[in-house]
């Protein structure tokens, strides 16, 4: 058994699972895809790791986990998108028993925000850059001359003018542009100010945008109001897997 870190993205219809190159920042072996269980609770999901990490005997170092939501020392803090029992749950120590192996739990987009640093859209850029990924919420990640700043939770922000003094996932992700029925258009005013107050606040360098969308980036990008220099993320879903090795092996020490 190698030791080769496997990463683990655990989303609200797959979990997908590979042992990652990190040289190469690519799979060292095709990824495996297992359904998310119903209800997703940490025990179910639990199950499902102890399932994919027998697929890959080659990954034998440190495993790295995605949550979409709040993640400190390991302990869930929020459960926006997921079952509400994930709130309180040290998953490191969880993970960790149930499989017998050390496991590492990151938030989503910061995963995928260290995995657009190191080898996407973002590599060698210095600097603030700021990814947000616009899927089901809206997740964020802020890296300063590479270096993570973790939580930074920036679909959470109450957002003014076209978005209306709302939750900014709630009005600008990609759930709301779908339910909403909006135009491209009427998406990209609703992002031009969530965007504007990102600027406000904190003077990025560049943003990335990341989730499925951005597969469809040269449709709203162009439509954007803003200063700042804005460009798709290009690792699309493999940012998790990656992201999720780089962090268990940064936090493996
Ligand atoms: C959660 C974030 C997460 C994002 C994307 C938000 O609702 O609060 O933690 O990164 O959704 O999944």
């Amino acid at each position: 058994m190698s030791a080769l870190p496997l990463g683990i993205d655990f989303g609200g219809t797959g979990i997908k699972g590979a042992p990652v190159d990190l040289d190469s920042g690519d799979f060292a072996v095709e990824r495996v895809r297992i359904p998310t269980p119903r209800p997703a609770t940490p025990d179910a999901v639990a199950a499902v790791f102890v399932e994919l990490l027998a697929a890959f005997p080659e990954a034998g170092g440190p495993v790295g986990v995605t949550v979409p939501g709040i993640v400190r020392h390991g302990v869930v803090g929020s459960a926006a998108n997921i079952d509400d029992s994930w709130v309180g749950v040290d998953a490191d120590a969880l993970f960790s028993e149930a499989t017998s192996r050390e496991v590492h739990v990151v938030n989503d987009a910061d995963a995928a925000g260290l995995a657009e640093v190191r080898y996407g859209a973002a590599a060698g850029r210095r600097g603030l850059v700021i990814l947000t990924t616009l899927g089901t919420g809206i997740g964020s990640a802020m890296v300063h001359d590479g270096v993570l700043v973790p939580n930074s939770e920036l679909g959470h922000l109450l957002v003014g003018g076209a978005i209306g003094g709302a939750v900014a996932e709630e009005r600008a992700s990609n759930r709301a542009r779908e339910s909403e029925d909006l135009s491209m258009e009427e998406w990209a005013a609703r992002l031009t100010d969530y965007y504007r107050h990102l600027e406000r606040l904190f003077s990025p360098d560049l943003f990335l945008v990341g989730g499925g969308i951005s597969k469809r980036s040269e449709e709203f990008l162009p439509l954007l109001e803003i200063d700042t220099e804005i460009i798709p993320a290009t690792l699309r879903n493999k940012a998790g897997v990656v992201g999720a090795a780089l962090h268990a092996v940064h936090a493996a020490g």
